[in-house]
């Protein structure tokens, strides 16, 4: 573990996907009000609940994200949300490519890099996601996706200082209940760290964040973040728990703790998430 580590906050994301209900929201919110942790805690629900669970949650430590933005600023978009009006809403960070949008709504390579740049003009925290399917990974050329993913995703990327984050999500990981080992996922988080010093320097590369998500739970939450390139975690079934949601986040939290990040330490910028 290096000096560099310490500094990179963990931060632990709940992507409810179309799921949830004003039940799930009221257990959420009851399980999380009131309590203090040492990781960067959001929740990404549906659109039509951000608004209650921003109000519900202004007093407590959680973010609210949305699990997409629109690439578009105003227009005749129908159905579209844009990246200024999430900002406006409150919403702190925003998921940009999951998989599933890259299957199911042609998301691509190049709508991910003009997402993750709107979002970083309007002081959202892009959380860019990338991984490689079963296929792929069979047929050995996981590095070469992952490269592809980031280079096109991020080209011409303007940080400006900005943080952005990675979550690595291997797709045949995700709701299979079969997750990376954390062997397999550090390889690929070690590689797109180095990918992301050829991009965009090593000093950016040694501060963005970098998530695992795919089949995360509680029993193999502290394994995954004890990974020296693992800095956090992006649940999608556990997180529809609040109870089981909680103790992952309790547990990154005491890890965070004891990796040595201090207690209070301050976010990396002013798109951090807090
Ligand atoms: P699961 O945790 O259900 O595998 O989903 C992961 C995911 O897609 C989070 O974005």
């Amino acid at each position: 573990m290096n000096a560099q580590q310490h500094k990179r906050k963990p931060m632990v994301i709940a992507n409810w996907k179309l799921n949830g209900g004003i039940d799930l929201i009221c257990t959420s919110v009851a399980s999380f009000i009131g309590k203090h942790f040492e990781t960067q805690i959001a929740i990404c629900p549906p659109y039509i609940y951000m608004r209650d669970m921003l109000t519900f949650l202004q007093h407590s430590e959680i973010s609210i994200g949305s699990q997409n933005v629109s690439k578009f600023e105003s227009g005749a978009y129908t159905g579209e949300t844009s990246a200024q009006m999430l900002k406006q809403a409150g919403c702190k960070l925003c998921l940009i490519g999951h998989s599933e949008r890259r299957a199911m709504f042609r998301e691509n390579n190049q709508s991910c890099q003009i997402k993750v740049q709107t979002a970083l003009n309007h002081g959202l925290l892009p959380v860019l996601c990338i991984g490689e399917n079963l296929e792929e990974r069979d047929a050995n050329i996981t590095k070469d996706v992952i490269f592809r993913q980031l280079s096109e995703g991020l080209e011409n990327i303007n940080l400006d200082g900005k943080d952005l984050c990675i979550a690595y999500e291997p797709v045949w990981a995700i709701g299979t209940g079969l997750a990376a080992t954390p062997e397999m996922a550090q390889e690929v988080h070690q590689f797109i760290r180095r990918e992301l010093a050829v991009l965009l320097g090593e000093a950016t590369a040694e501060r963005i964040r970098l998530l695992y998500g795919g089949s995360v739970t509680k029993t193999n939450a502290k394994e995954l973040l004890a990974q020296t390139d693992i800095d956090g975690l992006l649940v999608g079934g556990a997180s529809l728990d609040p109870g089981h949601f909680l103790a992952i986040c309790q547990q990154v939290s005491e890890q965070a703790i004891a990796k040595g990040n201090q207690p209070g330490s301050a976010p990396q910028s002013a798109a951090s998430v807090n």
